[in-house]
């Protein structure tokens, strides 16, 4: 088991609410579509903060509920696939703001497995060196959304959300994980190409800086991997799914995560979900949720729970984590 404790969640959410019935306004959707095939209904879109704004804010908010100075972390990771700029990371962003001088700090790019897999680093840097670090999830995905696409408008919102960890002598922590990445099918999502325009250049393709996605092979990939990484998991650990208090699973599409439970035999209150109000947040979506489930103490001390995204990349990933 690898010990840490998760001492403080903590989330920020723009203000402004987009309605399904907003995004019909200006694209061909309905509430209907959307709703029936995702179960979103709205998310929340920034004005004018970047993705470094959000991860400050949630930063502040983790270091105040915990009594801390910044001064006092080791380590700040942030999972995204939205930074402001590729030099300096959000997290390095992060790190200058709040001050945080005894902390290094860098950003994985994982899309929505993002939380899970910074989460797994993290839990390997404080079981082997270190005291205490932040694991953020920031995306400001509206930049990435090409607003005349509806194929993939209509999915993604902004937000972030993390959790402060501390080492401890506690039995708490990770029991297991499974990480899986599948470069090759890495075309069925991509985002964010950028345009070689220097001097040298042949002719090249026009980058698309925008959300390219084929929903149904991501689907399919989602259905079928995310069970059995779970299930990797879950034996790694010596558990069975019933031994499981709450499983918190990238929140991208409600059928998704319904088809999870109904593999696994799970009761779908077991899989809380959020998305009708946030959309897909990428890697701040179980970031989130998790922040949600502890303010009303669905997910306390005690529990065993199982976190799970899966995205872009491809990648994938399952942490059975001891709370
Ligand atoms: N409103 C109305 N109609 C639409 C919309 C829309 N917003 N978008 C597409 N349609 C139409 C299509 O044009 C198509 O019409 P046609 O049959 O006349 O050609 C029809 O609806 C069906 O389109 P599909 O794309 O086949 O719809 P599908 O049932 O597969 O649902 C969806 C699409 C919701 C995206 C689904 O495939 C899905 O959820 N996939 C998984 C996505 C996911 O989980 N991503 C997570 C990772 S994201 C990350 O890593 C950042």
């Amino acid at each position: 088991m690898e010990k840490f404790t998760i001492v403080q969640s903590a989330r920020a959410i723009p203000s402004r609410v987009v309605t399904n019935d907003d995004l019909a306004s200006f694209m061909d959707t309905s509430d209907e579509w959307i709703s029936s095939r995702t179960g979103l209904r709205q998310r929340h879109i920034v004005d004018t903060e970047d993705t470094s704004d959000l991860a400050v804010t949630v930063a502040e908010k983790l270091l105040h509920q915990a009594g801390l100075t910044a001064d006092q972390l080791d380590f700040i990771l942030v999972g995204t696939m939205s930074p402001d700029t590729l030099s300096p990371s959000v997290a390095q962003i992060v790190q200058g703001e709040i001050g945080a001088h005894n902390a290094f700090a860098w950003d994985l790019s994982a899309a929505c497995s993002g939380f899970v897999y910074t989460l797994s680093m993290a839990s390997s840097l404080l079981t082997t060196r270190y005291e205490r670090g932040l694991v953020i999830g920031a995306e400001v995905l509206s930049k990435l959304v090409n607003w005349e696409d509806r194929s993939t408008a209509v999915l993604f919102g902004d937000g972030a959300a993390g959790v402060l960890l501390e080492r401890t002598t506690a039995a708490t922590g990770l029991l297991a994980e499974s990480l899986k990445t599948f470069g090759e099918r890495s075309q069925f999502l991509t985002a964010g190409q950028q345009q070689n325009a220097n001097h040298f250049a042949g002719t090249l393709k026009t980058a698309d800086p925008y959300f390219k996605m084929d929903g149904r092979e991501v689907y399919s990939f989602a259905t079928r991997e995310v069970p059995n990484v779970l299930n990797e998991a879950l034996a790694k650990a010596d558990l069975t799914p019933d031994d499981i208090d709450v499983y918190l699973l990238h929140q991208a599409n409600g059928r998704i995560i319904s088809s999870i439970a109904k593999r696994f035999g799970q009761p779908i209150e077991k899989f809380p979900m959020n998305m009708a109000s946030y959309g897909n947040t990428s890697a701040a979506s179980i970031g989130i949720l998790l922040d949600e489930l502890r303010e009303a103490g669905t997910v306390h001390a005690g529990q065993t729970i199982a976190i799970a995204g899966f995205g872009g990349g491809l990648t994938v990933g399952a942490l059975i984590i001891k709370v």
